[in-house]
């Protein structure tokens, strides 16, 4: 079953009492009134997710997710954290490939096909952020960067393995920058990464993916792209650090 969802990523903003601050306000508004198809997923640091997830846990809707984790079991590798740690707190979502990610450390697509087999293999369901960069799009690679982001990374698994996956269409052009995609724009490309997991995983599969756009998601922008045919919910930087504007998010999802 296709959710709508509607994710925050805090990045690395907030501290302890901020964040327990913004996700009592936030789960304080929703807990009666929130659609049951609806799921909220919180992003926080990795330091606050236990703390985050111990206000979550009697929560059906609300989940949380950690924004990376290393692609090995464990071992000596100073200052990450595997998998195997975020599942032993009971949260249940992981952000991979994030833009920043591929950008700042150099993560490659066959580094994070790694990284979505750890965490499955973990009972994490991998949030797998993809998009093209702004010389992507204006070269008209769009297609053909998100195909390989899409295919190199995740067409090794099998479709049981694929179902778990959410997938997060963030071009890099619009996170952070306050341009976001039109709903033309990002419904093109969401379609179109919905076409290549039918082709490759069968039409049942690809209806059953929740594909989440990214990038500048607003409350005066998250209307519209939330009703796009193929658009299931946001990944959400900034707009998710204000209880207000993430409210907001999560109330157009319907
Ligand atoms: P933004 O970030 O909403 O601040 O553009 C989105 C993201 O990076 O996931």
């Amino acid at each position: 079953m296709r959710k709508k969802i509607a994710a925050g990523n805090w990045k690395m903003n907030l501290n302890a009492e901020q964040a327990q601050g913004l996700v009592s306000e936030v789960m304080g508004k929703f807990t009666s009134e929130i659609n049951n198809q609806v799921e909220v997923i919180f992003g926080p640091s990795a330091l606050f997710l236990h703390q985050i997830q111990h206000l979550a846990k009697d929560h059906a809707q609300f989940h949380v997710a950690a924004q990376n984790i290393h692609q090995a079991p464990k071992g000596a590798y100073t200052g990450d954290i595997a998998a195997s740690m975020v599942a032993s707190l009971g949260c249940s979502h992981v952000i991979i490939g994030h833009s920043e990610r591929r950008e700042y450390y150099g993560e490659s697509n066959a580094l994070l096909a790694q990284k979505l087999d750890i965490a499955l293999e973990n009972g994490l369901q991998p949030i797998y952020c993809l998009g093209e960069r702004l010389d992507d799009r204006e070269g008209d690679n769009t297609f053909a960067v998100v195909s390989s982001q899409l295919a190199e990374a995740c067409f090794h698994l099998s479709a049981e393995q694929f179902g778990q996956l959410v997938i997060a269409y963030e071009p890099v052009w619009a996170i952070g920058t306050g341009k976001t995609a039109s709903p033309e724009q990002a419904q093109e490309v969401h379609a179109y990464l919905r076409s290549l997991i039918a082709d490759q995983y069968g039409a049942e599969i690809a209806d059953n993916t929740s594909i989440l756009y990214g990038g500048s998601v607003k409350p005066g922008n998250a209307n519209e792209l939330f009703a796009c045919p193929d658009i299931d919910g946001g990944l959400v930087g900034g707009a998710s650090l204000k209880s207000d504007d993430f409210c907001a998010i999560i109330a157009a999802l319907g």
